[in-house]
């Protein structure tokens, strides 16, 4: 198998641009400038409408990646025991320094992987988690309280982005089953949406890019909700979850495209309809509901057959794409019309 070593300077460069903002942004810029899409070639006239430099937080940038986890975050329970049902033995676990500096966070940029300098102002707590929709009684939860109630584990997970860049990374929180129960939804919720911290004073992402749809929001069904796989993480690596990968808590879903898993969840809301998701609204084409890593169906603009492995900050490695992200086993039964190839 090749190994494919790229120069440190790696974040910056054409091919690890954000693939899934790539197109987007460009149509919002040049849509703002009255320009039709027939320009979306010139390269020069979008480096000339690319506002980036207005991305900055206005507080003090923190020291380092590893540096931007909340010291008021709840420890109790870190670091948990890991549950050896859910390891990856053949692939080495991501360096954590590159975990936390090549991330996904829109909120703070969608330019760039490199947003932990950005959350200097994005103070998580304290944090509610509000509970709505089809259930016996709307709630709220606090973070403590969930983990108190539910105890803390670890579990090795392979992560694959969409953009088909891969790592693997050890969570620390509780499987999403034990949190909709705890919700107690009537038996009319056929599906689960969640809903991610919109704060527009904490996340430079958002004053800048007005064209997104903000507040980030995803769906599972209930089905996928409740499968054994569907973990809330509250920590990564053994500590609390640094801002930039979704501090206090998120989801992890290893047998779906990283975007399905939402990051600093604010609200959970069970519906009888299947709901509307923040990269399906923007390009219904490109990011459809299930999105499970799937290495036979390819994203309309690229291959999913392989995928750059992150091992750590600077090193990929080829590797081939495996149906469901490797998690067909757990998975496959809830999906008897997914190609195959
Ligand atoms: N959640 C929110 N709220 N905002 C985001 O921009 N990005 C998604 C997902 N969850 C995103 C999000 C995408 S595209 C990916 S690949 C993963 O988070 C990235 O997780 P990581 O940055 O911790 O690797």
């Amino acid at each position: 198998m090749p190994n494919i070593i790229l120069p440190p300077e790696w974040r910056g460069r054409e091919q690890d641009v954000t693939d899934m903002a790539f197109y987007l942004n460009r149509r919002a810029f040049l849509s703002k400038l009255g320009v039709g899409t027939i320009a979306l070639s010139s390269a020069s006239m979008l480096a000339c409408a690319d506002p980036r430099a207005a991305s900055v937080a206005a507080g003090p940038a923190p020291d380092g990646p590893l540096d931007t986890i909340p010291d008021n975050a709840p420890r109790v329970g870190f670091p948990a025991e890991r549950n050896m049902k859910y390891v990856v033995p053949e692939r080495p676990l991501t360096e954590r320094v590159a975990a936390s500096s090549y991330t996904n966070f829109y909120e703070f940029d969608g330019e760039s992987k490199k947003v932990w300098h950005l959350t200097g102002d994005y103070k998580p707590f304290p944090w509610t988690l509000q509970v709505a929709g089809l259930v016996e009684k709307e709630q709220t939860f606090d973070i403590e309280q969930l983990i108190r109630k539910f105890g803390l584990e670890e579990r090795i997970y392979r992560f694959r982005c969409v953009e088909a860049w891969s790592a693997t990374i050890p969570w620390t929180g509780f499987p999403l089953r034990k949190l909709i129960d705890a919700c107690n939804p009537l038996s009319s919720a056929t599906h689960v949406r969640f809903v991610s911290v919109n704060r527009k004073d904490e996340m430079p992402g958002i004053r800048r890019q007005t064209w997104y749809p903000w507040p980030y929001y995803e769906g599972l069904r209930m089905d996928e909700a409740r499968n054994e796989l569907a973990f809330v993480a509250v920590g990564m690596y053994g500590e609390p979850l640094p801002k930039q990968n979704g501090s206090p808590l998120r989801l992890a879903l290893p047998w779906k495209y990283g975007y399905k898993g939402p990051k600093a969840v604010v609200r959970i809301e069970f519906t009888n309809e299947e709901p509307k998701t923040f990269w399906n609204d923007l390009a219904p084409t490109e990011y459809s509901f299930l999105s499970n890593v799937n290495p036979t169906v390819p994203h309309p603009r690229w291959s999913q057959a392989s995928e750059r492995f992150m091992s750590a900050e600077g090193r990929f490695r080829q590797m081939p794409t495996q149906m469901f992200n490797g998690y067909a086993e757990f998975v496959a039964d809830m999906y008897p019309g997914e190609p195959r190839g």
